[in-house]
């Protein structure tokens, strides 16, 4: 493969909505990735910016800030500490890590907006616009849902269904509803300034549909294709609310930016921040045309990301375009999607107090199930195996043995080799090949490929101890001995390079066995161009392990915190309905509940919901008709004892008469259960046999 390198790459991730902490499925989709990407880079002496931050202008912030009775402000300096802190423990290693509450970005997006403003790039139009009558405020974007025009779903956003991806306007949904009250909303008018998308119809047709058919991934290039397909519209770029960058220009008073104008300026204004700390031009990051620009993003970001901001960017005139926008899927958590409403999720911080030191292990299994051509699935079940299975039985057993036998046979110095066989030979020559192998995987955004090829030089060398059993040969062999432990430290130290990416931490604990450090480690390129990467009589460190087993009560715990979250969910999901009037005593004492044994059941054809019963309740054997299909087959309830009201006026249901009811609850997890004296009588072809 021969690549064309960039003069210096300019590499951003999303900017996390700062109204809650983040989870496994924002790592695994936006910052391992990212994060292995710009590691990679740097091991290959590339001149790249890694650009971060927080974004603080998200309607969600003031809805939450209010429901909560505190300010806007507090709730982004409280998540904003938690999300950086986040990104810190996981070793996602920002060049700049920013916020877009900074006078930096402020001022950014306000020049930005200003210069389109001023050469007339914008529609400026009063239009009718949805308001909440209760709330006396606009609504747009996450203060209105309602039905989607496109796919039918019912909870669509006034700016983007999240089901179809389709981006929005308040005004296309169907029956919209205010979330703030509720309250349908009526329309009143409202000035905006538009950025007329409909214009840069022909240049996103060229740059997208010809220029980047075949090195976009298909999911974002579909989901271009789909949007540029039905025909762009203008789009407002200001909003009727009081959080966020105040419009800069004559008749915006009142009015704010909206967040998805000035969150991707964020990248501008963070890249500035990190150039003026460095005494570095930003410019050259941003507009020469021999940078690199990718953005890595989640799949709800693409239609931003891939038409609105190059739309901005084009319209500015000065800027580069993204080469790439490797955006993912979504990842969900055993079979359900994330939520952070529903709680259904692991969040980072909480990860770390079960599992302290152990990101590289999120890092490797999220990278290895990454969301990357469609949606994954976290199981923790598959989190357990892949730790024990493959970090401690192949990467860390092979680095224990390769270490502990140095230090046993040679006090920890590296051997000196002698005679290298041909497999040898392969050995050496195979490692030299991974680093292209894994930068071409790198190159087109396959981390679960490129972490694959990785893990296969743990596996090489693991194989070759397994191979040679240098503990048995020591008795009959030294020379030979020597020289496995000498390759074997070779593959050690190459491992160490080229897992850097991807296990970061664990390659600290490596390098610090190896006794060496990264810069004196040999470059990612120089790896091919080398046949020793360790000499002869260098000393290494005591070995320590790398990983340690994780034992099934350390998933049970997870998998029990799960179940107690469903729970909870069901519970508050259920509507509290208003309770009956009261009746009397006499009222209650007229029911004849009585307790019976269900002989037969079956479910009665072509319903859903019906059994057919034939309950023995002490007078006869009476039939009854009860809706419990959907909670027990006929086979589970024969032989068992219930509670049977059986005076109630028999009823016929769907032809059959009802003689009765059988009493029934709903327990915690909303399945109906029986009120009854908890016996099951043994039954034989529908006859008690006791
Ligand atoms: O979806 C989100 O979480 C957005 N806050 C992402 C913004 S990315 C960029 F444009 F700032
Ligand atoms: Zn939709």
């Amino acid at each position: 493969m021969t690549t064309n390198y960039p003069k210096r790459y300019t590499v951003t991730s999303a900017l996390p909505y700062t109204n809650g902490p983040i989870h496994i499925g924002h790592l695994a989709g936006v910052y391992v990735p990212a994060d292995i990407y710009v590691r990679y880079l740097r091991a290959m002496d590339k001149d790249v910016v890694f650009i971060g931050g927080s974004d603080e202008h998200g309607v969600a912030i003031p809805m939450k800030a209010k429901k909560e009775g505190v300010q806007p402000q507090a709730i982004i300096d409280k998540y904003h500490g938690i999300i950086e802190k986040s990104f810190q423990d996981f070793g996602i290693s920002f060049d700049n890590y920013s916020r877009t509450s900074k006078k930096i970005h402020h001022e950014t997006a306000s020049e930005f907006f200003t210069k389109l403003h001023q050469e007339g790039k914008f529609i400026e139009e009063t239009t009718d616009q949805l308001y909440d009558p209760v709330e006396n405020q606009f609504l747009a974007d996450r203060f209105v849902t309602g039905t989607c025009p496109k796919c039918g779903h019912e909870e669509a956003y006034g700016d983007q269904c999240e089901k179809c991806g389709t981006s929005l306007n308040a005004t296309d949904l169907i029956n919209p509803k205010s979330t703030l009250s509720g309250a349908d909303p009526i329309t009143k008018s409202t000035k905006h300034w538009f950025l007329p998308l409909d214009q840069y119809q022909g240049f996103l047709e060229e740059w997208i549909l010809k220029g980047h058919a075949k090195d976009w991934k298909t999911n974002v290039y579909g989901q271009c294709k789909s949007w540029i397909d039905d025909g762009l519209k203008p789009r407002a770029v200001t909003r009727d609310l009081d959080w966020g960058i105040p419009v800069p220009v004559a008749g915006g008073e009142g009015k704010v930016l909206y967040v998805w104008f000035d969150a991707p300026i964020g990248y501008i204004s963070s890249t500035k921040e990190w150039a003026t700390r460095e005494g570095k031009d930003w410019e050259a990051y941003w507009k020469d045309k021999d940078t690199k620009l990718v953005h890595f993003i989640g799949k709800d970001n693409i239609v931003f990301h891939c038409v609105v901001f190059p739309s901005m960017l084009k319209a500015e005139g000065s800027y580069i375009l993204p080469d790439n926008v490797p955006a993912n899927e979504f990842l969900n958590l055993e079979g359900k999607k994330l939520s952070t409403s529903k709680n259904w999720a692991v969040w980072l911080h909480e990860y770390l107090e079960d599992f302290p030191d152990q990101q590289d292990v999120l890092r490797y299994v999220l990278t290895a199930t990454a969301p990357e051509t469609k949606d994954s699935d976290f199981t923790w079940k598959d989190f357990q195996t892949r730790n024990n299975s493959e970090l401690v039985a192949i990467f860390g057993n092979f680095i224990n043995r390769a270490a502990v036998l140095t230090h046993k046979y040679y006090d920890g110095l590296v051997p000196s080799p002698t005679e290298l066989l041909d497999s040898d030979k392969e050995i050496l020559a195979a490692l030299k090949a991974y680093p292209k192998v894994i930068e071409s995987s790198l190159e087109r955004y396959r981390f679960r490929e490129a972490q694959q090829e990785m893990m296969a030089v743990a596996r090489l060398g693991n194989k070759y101890l397994a191979d040679n059993e240098p503990w048995k040969l020591v008795k009959t062999d030294e020379d030979r001995t020597k020289t496995i432990m000498y390759i074997s430290l070779q593959i050690a130290t190459v491992l160490a390079r080229l897992a850097e990416p991807f296990l970061p931490f664990t390659t600290q604990k490596l390098l610090a066995i190896l006794n060496t450090d990264t810069d004196s480690l040999v470059s990612w390129n120089a790896i091919a161009e080398n046949d020793e990467y360790l000499k002869p009589g260098h000393q290494l460190n005591k070995a320590s392990l790398l990983f340690s087993k994780i034992e099934d009560a350390q998933i049970q715990i997870q998998l029990d915190r799960l179940e107690a979250t469903k729970k909870q969910n069901i519970n508050t999901q259920k509507e509290i309905t208003e309770q009956k009037p009261i009746i009397s005593f006499e009222d209650f004492s007229t029911m004849d509940i009585r307790t019976g044994t269900i002989l037969e059941a079956e479910k009665l054809p072509k319903t859903k919901k019906l059994l057919v019963l034939k309950v023995d309740v002490g007078l006869e054997v009476r039939t009854i008709v009860s809706g419990i299909a959907a909670h027990y087959t006929p086979e589970e309830i024969i032989g068992k004892q219930v509670s049977v009201l059986v005076n109630l006026a028999p009823r016929k249901l769907r032809g059959v008469e009802s003689q009765g009811m059988i009493l029934m609850s709903e327990n915690t997890e909303g399945k109906l259960v029986f009120i009854n004296p908890e016996s099951t009588l043994p039954v034989n072809n529908g006859e008690i046999i006791c």
